[in-house]
């Protein structure tokens, strides 16, 4: 998705936006631009391709100025093209502007703006708004200091859509205005030096005391002051936060990707979503959300919504929840839940999961849900995340920074978060179920040296890796929680390898998709569920007398001589199995699409935070 980073200081502008941008390229992106003010004008580079490109162009070093505005570009609105690329200025080159999200209404704006004499030179919805900016400041016949706030707001009560914006204007060439609606952009702040970014670790090099700017915040930004005012023009006081990321937080570190740095952190980012919340005799500590027991013995259904594998965490805490508290769980797919009108009041709770809190489709869903009555609880990696200032409650899984496309500690974080949560609900509604629960507090502890375990022994999955990396399908197949991380498995392979995968429930196969099985063909299967043994390695005896090249991912006693490849993980709670069983399937698909020599990190077609629908 786009990306924003801004500054205004007293040092050269052009280094700290190029080494911003750097830090933004996982999110994805097809072109990039970057403008600055030098003497009176708008200067502005843009191109196709990648920041590298705009950091080595002949005009970078002719940037002198100490203000500027930049930007990545994911094509909404025409093709990638260095026309099209960020920043846009007005047609009299009076304004830039730098946006992320969508203005639906372009095209009416577009119109109106043409009829009044304005011309456009890019295929994109974005060029609407320095136009309007223009347009307002030049029919404003005062002149004060307020001048182009005044113009910007203006421009900004006629946008429909989303946008975080950032603006630079020749008529002040020391200030920078931010606005944002429905995507997220930050400001940070280091003495007389100011930051812009629509994502933190862009700008965690400078400062990590940051302003988290709210749906309809407007910001007046110079090097010595930040002024800010709501979405009616009222001056308003905002706090900033101390953000606890650092810097090299967000650094690959020894690591050749973040994906393979991200898979190893997932015994610590675990340990960190346990925290404190596991008291040695003592109920789970949640008193950061405080849910009552008459509120929860009232709730007749759970909702879990989210997207892509933050669903697929989802999919594996339903039978948990529903163990622990005797509460019936639907999982759904958020882009279907916000559209599909299901049954929802102030008898339903609703847990959206989002690792960057930014997905349009969850805070859609969210908020749909709140609108019907529900109460909702955001499970979030990103401190401050558009969906936790929606929800009800909010509960971060504390993973660290994830900046690899492909998602990998946060899904696990994720399980390990949402377990927590169904035994607290549990003690909360003082349901006899001890046993279960301290059983999986005790296992949730080990977790992390468990999967340990799993990340130093790597080279079989590596020669497997080498065997499959030219195969076109590859199946995955599992029974219960062993499907859920099959799905899970499947996704991860396919966004970073481009090899055609797909999930079955094993007991399925036989309803068709068995019918793709030929000589050759990968088949996965994950079996960590003793009481499915037999049956689960039935399925695969069935896919391996059909031709099928087989890998099993096991903690059980699978017959060795029936299976040439067994990758046996640690024995774990059958409800936490899917923390482990996925963790070799991680590194299986990094791999494969290392083997393939893809950008792992930065696949194809991929955004990192997906804010619009
Ligand atoms: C897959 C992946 C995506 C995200 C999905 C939701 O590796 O990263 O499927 O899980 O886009 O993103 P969040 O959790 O940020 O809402």
């Amino acid at each position: 998705m786009c990306g924003i980073v801004g500054y205004v200081g007293k040092k050269k502008a052009s280094p700290i936006l190029i080494n911003g941008l750097l830090k933004l390229e996982y999110r994805g992106y097809d072109s990039a631009g970057i403008a600055t003010i030098e003497n009176g004008n708008i200067f502005c580079i843009k191109n196709k391709g990648r920041v590298k490109e705009l950091q080595n162009s002949k005009d970078i070093d002719k940037l002198n100025s100490t203000i500027g505005i930049s930007h990545t570009r994911w094509a909404t609105h025409g093709k990638p093209s260095s026309a099209n690329a960020h920043p846009h200025l007005d047609c009299h080159k009076n304004f830039a502007v730098v946006h992320n999200g969508i203005i639906e209404n372009y095209i009416e704006l577009k119109n109106f703006l043409i009829n009044a004499g304005y011309s456009f030179s890019s295929e994109t919805d974005t060029e609407v708004i320095p136009n309007l900016i223009d347009y307002y400041y030049s029919i404003d016949k005062e002149s004060g200091p307020d001048k182009f706030v005044n113009a910007v707001h203006k421009a900004i009560l006629d946008l429909k859509g989303s946008y975080a914006i950032a603006v630079l204007s020749k008529y002040e060439p020391d200030t920078i205005i931010v606005a944002r609606k429905d995507s997220p952009l930050v400001i940070g702040i280091n003495n007389d030096e100011k930051f812009i970014a629509s994502d933190i670790p862009a700008i965690l090099d400078y400062t990590n005391n940051i302003f988290i700017l709210d749906d309809g915040d407007l910001v007046k930004i110079t090097q010595n002051n930040l002024t800010f005012y709501n979405k009616n023009l009222e001056k308003i006081d905002k706090k900033s936060k101390i953000i606890t990321w650092d810097a090299k937080s967000s650094d690959k570190g020894n690591f050749e990707h973040y994906m393979l740095k991200e898979i190893y952190e997932q015994p610590t980012a675990i340990r960190e979503t346990i925290g404190t919340r596991i008291v040695p005799n003592k109920k789970c500590d949640f008193s950061d959300i405080n849910i009552s027991k008459s509120y929860l013995s009232e709730i007749s259904r759970i909702y879990i919504v989210a997207c892509g594998t933050a669903m697929h965490a989802g999919v594996c805490v339903k039978p948990i929840f529903e163990k622990l508290t005797n509460i019936p769980v639907e999982v759904d797919i958020a882009s279907e839940f916000r559209y599909r009108e299901p049954l929802i009041d102030s008898h339903t709770l609703i847990i959206c999961i989002s690792q960057s809190g930014e997905t349009a489709d969850t805070i859609a869903a969210l908020k749909n849900a709140k609108a019907n009555g529900s109460k909702t609880i955001a499970i979030s990696n990103v401190i401050g995340s558009s969906i936790t200032r929606e929800a009800d409650y909010t509960l971060y899984t504390h993973a660290g920074p994830e900046i690899a496309v492909a998602s990998t500690k946060a899904y696990t974080s994720q399980i390990t978060l949402l377990t927590l949560l169904a035994i607290h609900f549990a003690e909360v509604l003082d349901l006899p179920k001890t046993e279960i629960i301290d059983s999986l507090k005790n296992e949730l502890l080990e977790i992390p040296s468990k999967a340990n375990i799993i990340l130093e022994n790597v080279d079989a999955i590596k020669d497997f890796a080498k065997k499959i990396c030219k195969e076109t399908d590859i199946f995955f197949i599992g029974r219960g929680l062993d499907y859920a991380a099959a799905m899970e498995a499947s996704l991860k392979l396919k966004e970073i390898s481009y090899i055609h995968s797909d999930s079955y429930q094993s007991g399925e196969l036989k309803h068709g998709p068995i019918a793709l099985i030929e000589e050759d063909v990968t088949v996965i299967g994950i079996i960590t569920d003793r009481r499915l043994l037999d049956k689960s390695t039935s399925n695969l005896q069935e896919v391996i007398s059909r031709g099928a090249k087989t890998l099993i991912i096991t903690n059980q006693d699978v017959d060795k001589k029936a299976f040439p490849y067994i990758y046996n993980i640690p024995k774990i709670h059958p409800f936490l199995s899917p923390i482990l069983s996925i963790i070799p399937l991680q590194l299986l698909a990094y791999y494969v699409a290392k083997e393939k020599g893809l950008d792992v990190d930065k696949p194809r077609n991929l955004a990192k935070s997906v804010t619009v629908e």
